[in-house]
Order: structure tokens, then C-alpha cells, then sequence
């Protein structure tokens, strides 16, 4: 028997096995080399980041003396000495992730705890100390600051896109109209809270110069933009620069680009000669890292008495980063997830003197779904309705704004699988169902987030030794990246996962999509499955010109190749150099005139403590289509920290900034606080798996924001239920329930 189901699993074909990481025993013995494990042969000197105490303004005095003589000091960088760099932000059109990121820039502080100086030494705790010397005065300007956008209406703009890409408006059907002919109005404002990504591994580089070349060890999430960015802001040749990045501990967006310790590491190892590496502590990373803005968000919605949407408004404002041009896009799933005549929303941006705002997971979607289900779930109840019920009235069948056709629609399945599998009962009357001081409430909410493709190249080697190698600068940053490439490899070659060796993360191997906006598993797969694929034809037509011809696959062991009964030396197929082939996916290929998402249905009961308000989550079940699932293992950890996050988004995420000095308050794990063990009940997740083949060769579509869309929702919605208290401001605390939660 157990014979069988070992031959059973050795059938099974490579891709969509749930196959454990092939890296993962080298991370959990220690063998995985993250950037601050790489080891330079020469004396490693190490950084330490003094940031200014105040912003914006400029620097009156700045005295390193005693830094300077304090023991085993090597050199400080500040804008007196730190070589000449493209000035901050320049050339403008280079788009936010290539763009100058220069450092140490004349006298001028834009936020509070930009770096004023590198103290570079031969040990850590020597940097630290010398950072403990630097005495700095910053004169604020005689305006003050802008710290908290959501006061300073009267400055807002229309940011030129969002995310680098959607217009900042849309606006489809007569609002007024559709809102005058509506039965039932919701209008309701909310505010999403400021977060912060605060990756298990703190944003680090290593960095090394031989001669005019560049070598960077660094943690980062999309490498070739990274080696632009380097080549942009040192002034150097692109040629110049090798970004090394096999492991990296986490991004959540706030590793899409390079930060301040990656140009001040790179500028010190120049001026002291040696290799230098800066490791950003917890706290500078709340600073000298980017974060999400708070956003006010006010929803409007119009629906006839039988429950059917006429009208939806969804209006945001936000702050920007000064000179740092990224706006997020909360109203993205309003614009695809429900019919209406009439949709409008809109997004405006104040620019602050505030640190970096950019990409987090999900953007867009994780604070959007947020409140438009929230909003949804406010009109169901307006209606009479079951916001199951209202949900599956307003669906639609193309995507309401753009008016293109949706390659799949697969949200009422999970709507409809998710409320089978939860038991959705339809809802209660809030405050109805009680277990002693407890109050128990259920909610759901939809997910969805587009779906994108972005061009990616890939080589595979087959070397003399049997092995395939798979190469591409793709980053795993904790997502499976060296599984599911290993996976899909190996799927398409005919062979088990063990003949394929991954090896990503270095800007000499070709150009691939990164690691961003949950494209990376389609879009590098997608080029690797290229690359196989021409490979096996190369093979095949030096099999043939040796004379081993034929139907059939081709049988691939160490040593040998196979068809039908004839083989090979593998020796003397590939020679001593072996065989390569390139593969690619350019998006154009790939452009269907479809619009493209992937799907989610979210359900959550929580018990509410009537005395205390604490909120205590009972249960977290999603059903998700994110087209065909490459690995059912990867991609359930995937959905199952999305979930997580979008818990902490609901009831424990909070980044805080002193609106009357702009310093970020929250700067540690002890401070900004993220769910834990206690927090999260056993999770369900459960995929609808069917392929997406519009989306892209493989037939797979983005999953790694997708869990945290909804999430956030299904637990307000049944906070509601619960209590009868309308989350409006999230997280929700408990002191907003108090005074409101029903007599026990
Ligand atoms: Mo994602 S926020 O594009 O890493």
C-alpha cells in the first residue's frame, strides 16, 4: 500500500503538486544566505544611520567631531564629504523604483528621521556608540510641516496616477441622478490607518567595490530596477553594478525599490575603500522605509428598494510623500466589483513632510475592500436584506468602468462555495446572539484584485552533470518563488523536481518581472516555462543529429537521455559546457482586451466582550480564485498570511505620527502592533483552482495580496453583528465599541 501511493505521488505531474520548499531546509538550518550573512573576503566595516531628530528644515550645525575620534570610527559620511550623487527624485520621468535615491543631500532634512550622517566603523556597537556622539541641530522652517495630510484638504491635488499607473478619476453614469433615483442612500466616511511593512528582515545592504564595480548583497524585491536605481543615483554605468539577492526576509512593497542604507552603504564602501554593510535597525525602518498613508475614504451608495445598486461614489484623500510621486488607489475594487449605472470615484493627495509613502501589500485593495464591503454590508442592512443576498444581486458581467469583458468572473462562486462551507445562515439581528457576556457575530465580505503580467526572461542549463539549472533575477521573498519556477521547470523538461536547480536572486542572470503586485509566479514562470520549453526542442534536435530519433518523450536521468529504448551519454549530448536556452513572456503577447482579476468571498465570526469590548476572532474561512494553483502548499501559506494581515488591518495595525512634529511615534513591534498566535484562530482556506488561460501561458493568476483583500471586512462586518456598532475607523479599538455595546 504504501508502495502504491509513493508510485501514486511519483506520477503526479510536478506543477500544481503540493511539493515542500526546496529551500526550505536550507532556511531552517541557517544555510540560506540572506544579504547580512554574505561575508566580503576584506575587512567588513559596518554603518550606522544618524537621523535627524526634526523636519523639514535644514541643518544649522552638525558636529561629528567626537564620532569621528570615538573609538574605531573608520570615517563619517555626511554632506560635507559623501560623493557627488543625481539629485534626489531626478530624472522625474524615471518613475518612482529607478529614480535618484540620493543621500546626505546639502543642509536640507524632508522628514524626521532621514539620515544626517553614516557613522562607519570597524564593529557595531563602535558605530552605534559614535552615532551616540553626532550632535545635530535642525533649524524647522519658519511654515512648519505638513504631517497630517487629513487636515489640509485645501492642499489637495490630483496625483498625475495611482500606483504608477490608474487614473486618479473615474467617473462613469449620472451620479446625482442615479443617487436621486436610489430608495435607499449610504454615505458614510471612514479612515484607514497608517501601516507599516516591518519585514522580518530589516532593510539591509552589502556593499563592495572593485575598482569601478559595484557589488550590493541587499534584500529587495524586483533586482534589475534596484541595479537602475544604483546606476541613476551614483551616476554610474548600469554594466557597473551586480545586485546579489538569493534570500529575502520579507517585502510587503516596502522592498520594491532601494532605500537610504543601500546608497549610504554603496557611498561608504567608495570613500572608506573597504566593504561596508548597513543593516536598518527596527526603528529606522518605520523612518527610512516606506509606509502606508492614512486615508480618509467616503463612500456613497444608492440602491432601489429591492435591493438592486444604482449608484456608487468613492472619493479619497490622502498624503503624499513630498518629491516621491506614489498615490494609493483605494478606490481600485470599487471600480470592478459590483454593477451600477453610475460609478464615480475619485483619489487626491496632499503633498507632507512625511517619510517615503509607497506600495504596501495589497495596495489599493487591502484598505479599499476594506471599507467599499463595509459599505456594501451598510446598504444591505439599509435594503432589508442579507448581504450575501445583496452581494450576489449586483453582480455584473463586464467590468463596469472600463466596459471590456472579464476574461473569468469567478467572484459569485466564492461568494456562493464560501457561504456553503461556513455555514452562512443569512445574518441576525445585531446584538441577538449571545454566549453569557459574549456577544457572537458573523460577516462576509468579496475580495478582488487585478491581475497582472509583466515581462520576464529566464535561461535554463542543462550541465553535464544531469542537472537543470534555472536562471533569472527573480526574488523569493517568502512566497515559494524557487518551488513553483523548480516546479514549472521541471513540468515542462518531463522530469521530478530534484533534477532542477533555481538559482535567482542575481543581476547577472536574466531579467525577470520581481517580486511585486502578486505578478511574479505568472509572469517569471510564464518565462521559465518559455525556456524550458525551447530547451527540450534544442535537445531534441541534437538527439536527432546524434541519431536518437523518434516519437516520445525525451527521458532525462543524470547520466543519460532516453527515447523509446535507445539513450544516450548525457556527456555526449551537452558536451562540457551543456546546453542553454533562453525563454521569455512579453505582456503585449498576452493582451486580450479582457479585464483580469483574481477573486475572493472572506467570512469571519467574532465574540465581542460586552463588558471589556475586546474583540476576539472565532473564525477566518476564505474561498479564492487565483486561476490555476502552481502548488496548493505555497499558495495556501500565501493566502493564509494575506488573511493574517488583513486581521491586523481589521483590529491591530496602527502607524501613529505626532501631527505636531512629524515624528512616526510607533517604531517598534512593542508599539505598532500586529496579530499574533493568540489573535488568529485556525484559518480555513480553500481554492477554486480552475485555470485562468487568458491570464497568461500558465494559466495561473496572482494570489500573494489576494488573502489580505476582504479579509478586514468579513471581521468589521460581523463586529457589526455582534454588536450593532458600525465600524467606521479602523482598526477598531475597543473604546469605540464601549460605549455603545447592548446591557448584558
Ligand atoms: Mo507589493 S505592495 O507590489 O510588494
Amino acid at each position: 500500500m504504501t508502495e502504491m501511493m509513493s508510485m501514486e505521488v511519483q506520477a503526479e505531474r510536478p506543477l500544481g503538486r503540493a511539493l515542500d520548499r526546496v529551500d526550505g531546509i536550507a532556511k531552517v538550518s541557517g544555510r540560506a544566505m540572506y544579504a547580512a550573512d554574505y561575508r566580503p573576503a576584506s575587512d567588513l566595516a559596518e554603518g550606522f544611520i544618524v537621523e535627524a531628530p526634526a523636519a523639514p528644515g535644514r541643518i544649522r550645525r552638525l558636529d561629528v567631531s567626537r564620532a569621528e575620534d570615538a573609538e574605531g570610527v573608520i570615517a563619517v559620511l555626511t554632506s560635507a564629504n559623501v560623493p557627488e550623487q543625481r539629485a534626489y527624485g531626478a530624472p522625474e520621468d524615471a518613475g518612482r523604483f529607478t529614480q535618484s535615491h540620493a543621500v546626505l543631500q546639502g543642509d536640507r532634512v524632508r522628514h524626521v528621521g532621514q539620515p544626517v550622517a553614516l557613522i562607519v566603523a570597524r564593529t557595531l556597537e563602535q558605530a552605534r556608540h559614535a552615532a551616540s556622539l553626532v550632535e545635530v541641530e535642525i533649524e524647522v522652517d519658519a511654515e512648519g510641516g505638513i504631517f497630517d495630510a487629513l487636515a489640509h484638504e485645501d492642499l489637495a491635488f490630483a496625483p498625475d496616477s495611482l500606483d504608477g499607473a490608474d487614473d486618479a478619476d473615474t467617473q462613469k453614469g449620472d451620479l446625482a441622478r442615479e443617487l436621486a433615483g436610489s430608495d435607499h442612500r449610504v454615505r458614510a466616511t471612514y479612515h484607514t490607518a497608517m501601516q507599516h511593512a516591518a519585514a522580518m528582515e530589516p532593510h539591509v545592504s552589502v556593499a563592495e567595490w572593485d575598482g569601478d564595480q559595484l557589488t550590493v548583497h541587499m534584500g529587495i524585491q524586483i533586482v534589475a530596477s534596484a541595479v537602475k536605481a544604483f546606476a541613476t543615483t551614483l551616476k554610474i554605468e548600469p554594466e557597473q553594478i551586480r545586485i546579489v539577492s538569493p534570500f529575502t526576509g520579507g517585502g510587503f512593497g516596502s522592498k520594491l525599490g532601494i532605500h537610504a542604507e543601500a546608497v549610504l552603504a554603496a557611498l561608504a564602501a567608495r570613500v572608506c575603500d573597504r566593504p561596508v554593510r548597513v543593516v536598518q535597525t527596527r526603528r529606522s525602518v518605520f523612518v527610512n522605509a516606506p509606509h502606508r498613508e492614512r486615508h480618509r475614504q467616503e463612500l456613497e451608495l444608492g440602491a432601489t428598494a429591492d435591493g438592486t445598486l444604482r449608484a456608487i461614489r468613492h472619493d479619497n484623500l490622502a498624503g503624499m510623500a513630498r518629491d516621491y510621486a506614489f498615490a494609493e488607489a483605494p478606490a481600485s475594487p470599487t471600480r470592478a466589483s459590483y454593477a451600477a449605472p453610475a460609478i464615480h470615484t475619485s483619489h487626491r493627495v496632499v503633498a507632507a513632510d512625511i517619510p517615503t509613502v509607497d506600495s504596501m501589500r495589497a495596495p489599493g485593495e487591502a484598505i479599499g475592500t476594506l471599507t467599499l464591503e463595509t459599505a456594501i454590508d451598510e446598504m444591505a442592512q439599509a435594503c432589508g436584506m442579507d448581504p450575501l443576498e445583496f452581494r450576489l444581486r449586483n453582480m455584473l458581467d463586464a467590468d463596469p468602468v472600463s466596459g471590456a469583458p472579464f476574461g473569468d468572473h469567478r467572484l459569485e462562486a466564492c461568494l456562493r462555495e464560501g457561504a456553503q462551507r461556513f455555514g452562512w445562515v443569512g445574518s441576525v439581528a445585531p446584538g441577538s446572539r449571545r454566549e453569557g457576556r459574549l456577544l457572537i457575530g458573523r460577516g462576509l465580505a468579496a475580495a478582488i484584485r487585478p491581475n497582472m503580467l509583466v515581462g520576464a526572461e529566464a535561461e535554463i542549463i542543462l550541465s553535464p552533470d544531469g542537472r537543470f539549472h534555472v536562471r533569472t533575477d527573480m526574488t523569493d521573498i517568502g512566497t515559494g518563488s524557487y518551488t513553483i519556477l523548480t516546479q514549472i521547470a521541471a513540468d515542462t523538461l518531463g522530469v521530478e523536481p530534484g533534477q532542477v536547480v533555481t538559482e535567482l536572486g542575481d543581476s547577472a542572470f536574466p531579467k525577470s518581472s520581481g517580486s511585486g503586485g502578486s505578478f511574479g509566479a505568472a509572469s517569471t514562470g510564464s518565462a521559465v516555462q518559455d525556456a524550458a520549453s525551447n530547451l527540450l526542442a534544442a535537445l531534441r534536435d541534437r538527439c536527432a543529429a546524434l541519431g536518437l530519433d523518434g516519437n516520445g518523450a525525451l527521458a532525462f536521468t543524470l547520466d543519460s537521455v532516453r527515447l523509446g529504448e535507445r539513450s544516450l551519454a548525457l556527456a555526449d549530448l551537452v558536451g562540457p559546457e551543456g546546453m542553454t536556452a533562453s525563454g521569455s513572456i512579453d505582456p503585449d503577447d498576452f493582451d486580450t482586451g479582457q479585464a483580469g482579476y483574481s477573486y475572493g468571498a472572506q467570512f469571519a465570526e467574532v465574540a465581542v466582550d460586552a463588558v471589556t469590548g475586546e474583540i476576539r476572532l472565532r473564525r477566518l474561512l476564505g474561498v479564492f480564485d487565483a486561476g490555476r494553483i502552481l502548488n496548493p502548499k505555497t499558495a495556501r501559506s500565501q493566502l493564509l498570511g494575506g488573511m493574517i494581515f488583513g486581521i491586523g488591518a481589521a483590529l491591530m495595525e496602527e502607524g501613529v505620527i505626532d501631527p505636531r512634529s512629524g515624528a512616526v511615534m510607533a517604531r517598534d513591534l512593542a508599539d505598532y502592533h500586529i496579530p499574533v498566535n493568540r489573535d488568529v484562530p485556525a484559518l480555513e482556506v480553500h481554492m477554486l483552482g480552475a485555470s485562468s488561460p487568458f491570464a497568461n501561458p500558465l494559466g495561473a493568476k496572482g494570489i500573494g495580496e489576494l488573502g489580505i483583500c476582504g479579509a478586514g471586512p468579513a471581521i468589521a462586518n460581523a463586529v457589526h453583528e455582534a454588536t450593532g456598532v458600525r465600524p467606521r475607523a479602523f482598526p477598531i479599538h475597543l473604546d469605540h465599541l464601549l460605549p455603545h455595546l447592548p446591557r448584558i
